[in-house]
């Protein structure tokens, strides 16, 4: 028999080559195109973040105001978009709405990827720009209201918080919506992005790769660890509940939620800064429920996990979605905004894939039958 290496799941296998992002999962340290992420989200905008992974450089003043009147001239949907939003299940989640409306917008573009291995998708930011839009209708039509038309003046983050709120954000929770993104924009070759990369080698368009990758993410096993970390915060309901809670559930051999990380072997960088902003938002709103609750199942576990000499820390999904609800966004909007940030993540490694393609073609361990005669119908 021919020598297979066999790697359940891709563990450990190297895909492809990348110069996008960097994991340091022994340090706690997360870098885009070299760039630690504490540096970026302390001094850049959501879409400086995106030209720089676009272009793989940050952009000059000048390089800016270009690419920011492009995102936010893309913002506002086209009518038959607005109407498929209106008229969608009102039972879809909002992940199907997505994934149906990248493929839709796709037919307002004019794709050139059959004249060479570079198509326009750098050129036509509706992909980034107008899911947050989307994200943000669905939400204003399931409460009742209509389409809101974007603000052209307010950041990325802070023109969904208007959307979503129909009244302007303050100033210190749009900026923070918009530094929220930007952790969230990219990390590596996780399950959506290698299914984007997948797809885009291919050749097939940037808008089938994105819609391909957040069907990806829909998968409770990669976007959502934060909704499920709300659900355990409102079972817990008050901070002297939760030891008790964590406590039991570890005894039943249940996962807790926003704990661990496949990669990350100290603290995730980016839980450091999400914590930073859930401690910020409970002070301004004076309600310290859900940090509370949170540091108590934290230091429980952290107890649990030394016994068994096993250190684990908090994921930034342990925070993430704490901060959200103190932001007033609902839990079924959590994997959408994941969405919303990670596109930039998708089209960078979509335009990397294609500078240098191959298409991706592993191979199958076959453990089937051998071959065998098939036996007519009327005899099986
Ligand atoms: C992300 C995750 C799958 C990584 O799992 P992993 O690769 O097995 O992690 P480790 O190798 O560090 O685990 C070491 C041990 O700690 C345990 N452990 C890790 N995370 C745990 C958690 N959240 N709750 C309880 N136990 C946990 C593992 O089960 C393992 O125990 P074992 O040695 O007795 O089998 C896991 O931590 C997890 O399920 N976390 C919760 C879900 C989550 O927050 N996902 C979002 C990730 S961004």
């Amino acid at each position: 028999m021919a020598e297979v290496s066999y790697a359940k799941g891709l563990e450990g296998v190297i895909a492809a080559e990348s110069r996008i992002c960097k994991v340091d999962g022994e340090n706690g340290q997360l870098y885009y195109l070299g760039y630690p992420i504490t540096e970026l989200v302390a001094s850049c905008t959501f879409e400086e973040v995106t030209y720089l992974l676009l272009y793989g450089e940050l952009p000059n003043r000048d390089q800016l105001a270009v690419f920011s009147a492009k995102m936010r001239n893309s913002r506002d949907l086209p009518e038959p978009v607005v109407a498929m939003v209106r008229d969608f299940p009102a039972s879809a989640h909002p992940m199907e709405l997505l994934q149906s409306v990248i493929s839709y917008v796709s037919s307002y573009v004019e794709h050139r990827i059959h004249h060479g291995p570079h198509c326009n998708c750098r050129d036509t930011l509706h992909q980034i720009s107008e899911i947050a839009t989307v994200v943000a209708t669905y939400q204003r039509v399931r409460d009742g209201h209509d389409y809101l038309v974007p603000r052209r003046d307010l950041s990325h983050g802070a023109n969904f918080l208007y959307l979503l709120r129909g009244e302007d954000p303050d100033a210190d929770e749009g900026e923070m919506m918009d530094k929220a993104l930007i952790l969230h924009a990219e990390h590596g070759f996780n399950a959506s992005t290698f299914t984007a990369r997948v797809v885009a080698s291919t050749m097939s368009t940037c808008y089938c790769s994105m819609s391909a990758a957040i069907g990806a993410l829909f998968g409770s096993l990669h976007g959502g660890a934060n909704e499920k970390v709300m659900d355990m915060v409102d079972a817990i309901a008050t901070r002297d509940n939760a030891k008790e809670w964590v406590n039991r559930a570890l005894d039943r051999k249940d996962k807790i939620m926003g704990m661990g990380h496949r990669v990350y072997r100290a603290k995730d960088p980016r839980a450091i800064v999400m914590e930073e902003y859930l401690q910020q938002l409970s002070e301004k709103k004076q309600d310290f429920t859900y940090y509370e609750i949170l540091k108590e199942v934290e230091h429980a576990f952290r107890e649990r996990m030394e016994e068994k000499g096993k250190p684990i820390y908090p994921n930034v999904d342990f925070f993430s979605g704490a901060v959200y609800r103190l932001l007033g966004i609902p839990t079924i909007l959590f994997t959408p905004i994941f969405a919303i940030s990670r596109a930039s993540g998708w089209l960078s490694h979509i335009l990397e894939q294609r500078s240098d393609n191959r298409l991706f073609r592993p191979k199958a361990l076959y453990t089937g039958s051998g071959p065998r005669s098939v036996v007519p119908i009327a005899e099986r």
